[in-house]
């Protein structure tokens, strides 16, 4: 039987981390996965993670399961976060995931649970795990245009065209803030006009939050979706702790789903706990438990907020210093737009030669699109990023 398997395709994010991995030069520069590393390209355990999992250490007393759902605890304390007060909590369902990746799948398997005959917009481009994911679950996807690659901004009136042409009950698939690949984002006066063609259409947002806090913060990253949610009647959301919390490795994410009222509620909720017993059963823990303890907290979440507020701001200093630095190293304007993007990630619009050349030529690593996490710069690797890229002609 297994001889009949044939080789899946490499997914070309984790492949380029091997091959940084396997690069012998020195003076390599890695701007690939979304990982966030300090100025020392360390990526560190945030200091209220480290307390939290001191006390949890000491105060833990076993290790039995929790609930399909998980804790309730994480799943309130995640839905606040999110949604402020945006929605009345009985309309509210959650069930922790195995990380961000885990209530994307879950939400796509929720909406095929729901309307088989559903087709999912997703942006063009967007993060390519959600392609593959929708391809592997066999579900009917269509892009609608998202980046001018001209201009570096939103194609706001393509998008809107493009979703013109979705059908009642079609789902469409957003970035809550820090678009990735692009770094390029709604403001919300066009949320304002997304939300009102999605209700005259009777499309469901199904909205993917794995950055909030990298963006303006914490609240400011959350606006975009408790719009929605407190204006279209049904609303999907799956959010992510792996970066705002740096717990990577330990999965932590959540689904939520948003009914059209509360009496329909408990039936949404308990799809997730089926889905959850379905695929896994019960969610990861660990994790999902330092971010309630955080959030829980007022000293740890100050401490929480104040290193993510330090992470976010050296974030939009590196923007800017590579802005500047690509202006004096092209002596043009076109880069520009990286000061203005907002999140890990900018993509820069080089062509795919350009990118292999800065690769072989000048040991620095970028997603074959030109996504570069501009959390894998530094004061000193910027000015060197900004020359290879002049050198390669783009
Ligand atoms: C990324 O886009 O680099 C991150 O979301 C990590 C991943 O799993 O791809």
């Amino acid at each position: 039987m297994l001889t009949h398997l044939k080789d899946q395709p490499a997914d070309k994010i984790l492949a380029l981390v091997q091959a940084f991995k396997d690069d012998p030069r020195d003076s390599k520069i890695d701007l690939g996965v979304g990982v966030y590393k300090d100025a020392e390209g360390k990526t560190p355990i945030m200091r209220a993670i480290k307390a939290a999992e001191k006390q949890l250490w000491e105060q833990e007393t076993t290790k039995t399961y929790v609930a399909l759902a998980g804790d309730p605890a994480y799943g309130t304390a995640m839905a606040e976060l999110v949604l402020g007060n945006a929605v009345p909590m009985e309309r509210v369902s959650k069930a922790a995931t195995p990380g961000g990746t885990g209530a994307v799948r879950q939400g796509f398997e929720l909406v095929q649970l729901a309307n088989p005959t559903a087709t999912v917009w997703v942006s063009d481009p967007t993060w390519p795990n959600h392609l593959t994911i929708l391809k592997h679950l066999g579900m009917k996807t269509t892009p609608y245009r998202y980046f001018d690659s001209e201009t570096c901004a939103v194609d706001f009136e393509g998008m809107l065209a493009d979703l013109k042409g979705a059908k009642e009950g079609d789902v469409v698939l957003l970035h809550g803030c820090c678009h990735n690949p692009t770094g390029a984002n709604l403001n919300l006066s066009q949320w304002k006009d997304l939300i009102a063609l999605m209700m005259d259409k009777g499309l469901i947002p199904m909205i993917d939050i794995a950055y909030q806090g990298f963006g303006d913060g914490l609240e400011e990253d959350a606006a975009a979706t408790r719009m929605v949610a407190s204006h279209v009647p049904e609303t999907i959301i799956a959010a992510s702790c792996s970066k705002n919390f740096g717990i990577y490795r330990e999965r932590t994410g959540i689904l939520m789903t948003i009914s059209a009222d509360a009496s329909t509620q408990p039936t949404a909720q308990g799809n997730l706990a089926y889905l959850n017993r379905q695929n896994f059963s019960f969610p990861p823990d660990h994790g999902a438990r330092l971010v309630t303890m955080i959030l829980n907290d007022p000293a740890l979440r100050k401490e929480w907020e104040d290193e993510l507020e330090e992470v976010r701001e050296g974030l939009l200093v590196l923007r800017k210093q590579l802005a500047e630095e690509l202006q004096k190293a092209t002596n043009s304007d076109r880069y520009g737009f990286i000061a203005e993007h907002r999140g890990m990630f900018s993509r820069l619009g080089i062509s795919p030669e350009m990118v292999e050349k800065l690769r072989a030529d000048h040991a620095i690593y970028m997603v074959g699109d030109s996504r570069i996490n501009i959390a894998g710069l530094n004061k000193d690797s910027v000015p060197i990023l900004a020359k290879a890229i002049a050198a390669v002609g783009g």
